[in-house]
């Protein structure tokens, strides 16, 4: 007797490792981000104290940085859910987009392998903002508490010439040439901005992403929470990503 519903591979064990250590490790950069804007809210004073958070959050950020630089690689070596072609709208995606929407209307919500059309836009609006916040949380690092992987070059650039670049620490005023300074204050402070801000849509998009996963996981009953952790769904419809660049 054939059963009712049908067990398919969807994500790769590359892909489900990296989206579990970038929940956890985006998590934390908020939650120590957040502290960072509030300290005085919260009583945190002093110049250790900021740049000790500082240096905590851009210690969580390079496992963040790291896991986001293997995925990328993945997205073009990996296997077929890794792939940009996964997630990236290309030609025919309005279409697949109407025909996903008038299935949610009429309240027999298509199913797929891989990510449904909103599923993809999501993604692909994520990625793009870990991407700005790695290279804008970067360049912070380097120009405000002199890390990795631009610090040594920012402390040499701002050091007196009578002064060993590796003996200044963040926010030394002594041994420092004021107009270099002010230079990579001017430089520096856009990135900040750029950071903060896409930090905040991050907030807003993950609250987004949440909300839509557990509505699909309720409405359209294709185990979608559960294949982050088993890289398989069970699902009853024929997907309409079957066999066209589905997921192995
Ligand atoms: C999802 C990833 C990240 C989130 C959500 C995030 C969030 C934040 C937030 C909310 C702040 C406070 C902003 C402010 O006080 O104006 C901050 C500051 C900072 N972040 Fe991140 N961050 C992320 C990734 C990174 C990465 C990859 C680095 C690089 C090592 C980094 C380095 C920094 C530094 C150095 C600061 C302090 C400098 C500043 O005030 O701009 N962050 N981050």
């Amino acid at each position: 007797m054939s059963l009712p519903y049908k067990n398919y591979n969807t994500w790769s064990v590359s892909v489900r490792w990296f989206h579990w250590i970038n929940v956890l490790t985006v998590l934390a950069l908020i939650f120590v981000g957040l502290i960072m804007m509030y300290k005085k809210e919260l009583g945190i004073t002093g110049i250790e104290a900021k740049v000790g958070l500082k240096e905590l959050h851009v210690i969580i950020a390079y496992i963040f940085a790291t896991n986001l630089i293997i995925r990328i690689l993945f997205a073009f070596i990996g296997s077929a859910s890794a792939r940009f072609s996964a997630f990236i709208p290309t030609k025919g995606y309005m279409q697949s987009l109407h025909s996903y929407h008038a299935s949610l209307k009429a309240g027999k919500p298509q199913q797929f392998i891989g990510h449904n059309p909103l599923g993809k836009l999501a993604v692909t609006a994520l990625f793009s903002l870990l991407i700005i916040l790695m290279l804008s949380g970067l360049i912070r690092a380097g120009t405000d508490i002199y890390y990795p992987p631009f610090g040594s070059l920012v402390s040499s650039y701002v050091a007196e010439q009578d002064v060993n670049p590796d003996s200044l620490r963040p926010y030394q005023k002594e041994g420092i040439n004021k107009d270099k300074l002010a230079a990579l204050n001017a430089f520096k402070s856009p990135f900040g901005k750029i950071h903060k801000y896409s930090a905040y849509l991050l907030m807003l998009l993950i609250i987004l992403h949440v909300t839509a996963v557990v509505r699909a996981e309720i409405k359209e009953g294709d185990r979608l929470i559960s294949s982050m952790f088993s890289g398989k769904k069970i699902l009853i419809e024929k997907p309409q990503d079957d066999g066209k660049n589905s997921p192995s």
